[in-house]
């Protein structure tokens, strides 16, 4: 590109034409001077002293010295690819999105995660699967940051630092890597009841996925999409895979962690490689937008609750196909950021606390890890859309602004008015009515119920799953060394159901506690049991 041209950040690049990676015939130095030769220092000699004049040197080793940049500080350990969106219509009467639109077609990254291992462990843990996508529409970035399980341990987000901190490797000892088989870990999710749904999904086969292309994937909270007529509808998005849910048995992770720690990495890349190209349908459950924001007596804002899907089906909406892997892993996998505050006209968010703690930490996480502000100049995370903002320099500003004023109105640049409204396809948030209250630190009455919906989970689960969901507790409550967590985390399970209870507690060799509850009184969800489970029905 030429002078005064503009960069695909639709920001203006001035004179100097991008800089791509290995372009031209010779090799050369950071600033284009060619080389004679990298493989010797300079030296007095061929066996004397290394001259400090040596500058290539000097930028060589320098350069390798900076090449790590800090891991994500949750979900390091991620494998991602290129795709497709393709929109079925079906969600435009609910929401104006135009990437949800009948036929549009978005480009999509997607990447898949562990959450508490480091960049270098085993895909093959006991873990919750993050499922990020970022959609780069017409309007603008959305992205739908996801796990393979549809609730969470936490209500609020002020609590996100304590459970990560409890779920890591012990401060001590930094043991153990990526799985939550210890002390911290238990001692946190049985004082904090609200974590139980989670920790038992993450006990069940979903917390060992037999491959990223079989998973299920959920954005968690509830959203609020906005219908070109202004109406508003809350959902909850589903990612739901072509293939099926599958996972992998105990033995058979142990077995293909030792084997290939990166096996489902690798999974990915080959199944993309050879032309089976995985797929999900997206999908949303709606509920009516009433005040209350519940559904069937459910708190649509509580992270911990699903809504079971026989009281409200998924809708399809559009298909996602991954068809192409990342040529560099760190500039695409490592480097893309994603936020859910990436939103589009046509979807807005809701009041979930859990949801506005992470409104905050995505962006505040990447300043650091993306070393400044200027990360969305990066490649990967470039909207496709023009660009157009008043943000100006910082580390690693890449683009080359024109005019003098950053700022509207301005009487000097010209041109850009104050602000464009609705009718222009900006982004307006709903104007929600916010009741009258007085300013509390304390959670919704609501937001109290920890086992209905842990034990409606037990209960959908087929005998095998079953048994392994007790494989699971067993295994992990015996890693613990504090007889006080274990019997505390037998109590909980006494809450959700008391074969539950008595088989890890035989597995402990530790008595088996009452109830402190009542059973709750909830029905089964077919749904929630893997077994048989595929979709759509072609
Ligand atoms: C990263 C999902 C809750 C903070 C991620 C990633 C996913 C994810 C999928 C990896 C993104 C990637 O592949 O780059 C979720 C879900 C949540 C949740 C589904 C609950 C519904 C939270 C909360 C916080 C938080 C409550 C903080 C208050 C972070 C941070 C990162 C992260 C700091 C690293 C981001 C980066 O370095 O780019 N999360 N998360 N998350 N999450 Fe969450």
């Amino acid at each position: 590109s030429g002078p005064g041209t503009m960069s695909p950040t639709g920001q203006a690049t001035g004179a100097a034409p991008a800089r791509m990676a290995q372009s031209g015939a010779h090799l050369t130095n950071a600033q284009g001077t060619r080389l004679h030769d990298t493989d010797h220092s300079l030296k007095a000699g061929p066996r004397g002293p290394v001259l400090l004049q040596d500058h290539h040197l000097r930028e060589k080793v320098m350069h390798f010295d900076h090449e790590r940049i800090p891991e994500r500080v949750v979900h390091a350990r991620g494998a991602a690819a290129h795709g497709v969106f393709k929109s079925y219509g079906t969600a435009a009467a609910v929401s104006k999105a135009a990437f949800l639109a009948a036929g549009a077609e978005t480009p999509v990254f997607v990447r898949f995660s562990t959450v508490l291992g480091s960049r270098g462990s085993a895909d093959t843990v006991r873990d919750t699967r993050g499922f990020a996508t970022k959609f780069y529409t017409d309007e603008g970035v959305f992205d739908l940051v996801g796990n393979n399980m549809p609730v969470f341990f936490i209500q609020d987000a002020i609590k996100f630092p304590d459970i990560i901190h409890a779920g890591k490797p012990h401060p001590d000892r930094e043991i153990p890597q990526a799985q939550s088989a210890h002390d911290t870990f238990w001692d946190f999710v049985t004082l904090h009841t609200e974590a139980t749904h989670h920790t038992l999904w993450n006990m069940s086969d979903r917390g060992i996925p037999r491959s990223y292309r079989m998973m299920e994937g959920f954005g968690v909270h509830t959203f609020r999409l906005v219908a070109a007529d202004g109406s508003t509808t809350l959902v909850k998005f589903h990612w739901k895979p072509k293939l099926g849910v599958h996972s992998l048995v105990w033995e058979e992770a142990q077995i293909a962690g030792g084997v290939d720690p990166d096996f489902h990495r690798r999974d990915l890349a080959d199944a993309i490689e050879a032309g089976a190209y995985p797929e999900w349908e997206l999908g949303i459950q709606t509920f009516p937008d009433t005040p209350e924001q519940t559904f069937e007596g459910i708190d649509l804002l509580d992270a911990t609750n699903l809504v079971p899907e026989e009281l409200a089906p998924v809708q399809p909406i559009g298909l996602l196909t991954l068809n192409r892997n990342p040529s560099n892993y760190f500039a695409e996998t490592e480097q893309v950021a994603f936020h859910v505050g990436h939103l589009v006209p046509g979807i807005d968010i809701t009041d979930d606390p859990l949801l506005a703690g992470r409104l905050f930490s995505y962006l505040d996480t990447q300043i650091t890890r993306l070393a400044g502000p200027n990360f969305s100049q990066l490649p990967i995370n470039r909207p496709h859309a023009p660009v157009n903002d008043m943000l100006r320099d910082g580390f690693h500003q890449d683009a080359v602004h024109r005019g003098v004023a950053p700022y509207r109105p301005n009487s000097l640049d010209g041109g850009c008015p104050f602000l464009a409204g609705a009718d222009t396809g900006a982004y307006v948030e709903t104007p929600v009515r916010v009741p009258e209250a007085t300013k509390v630190r304390e959670a919704p009455e609501s937001f109290s119920d920890h086992f209905s919906q842990p034990r409606r989970f037990w209960l959908s689960m087929s005998a095998v799953e079953r048994e392994h969901i007790i494989g699971a507790y067993t295994f992990e409550l015996g890693k613990c060394y504090e007889q006080a967590v274990k019997e505390r985390a037998l109590q909980v399970l006494a809450n959700i159901d008391g074969e539950l209870c008595a088989r890890v507690a035989e597995g402990l060799g530790l008595p088996a506690p009452e109830p402190t509850l009542p059973p709750a009184d909830v029905a089964p969800s077919p749904a929630l049991s893997q077994v048989g489970q595929s979709w759509p029905t072609d």
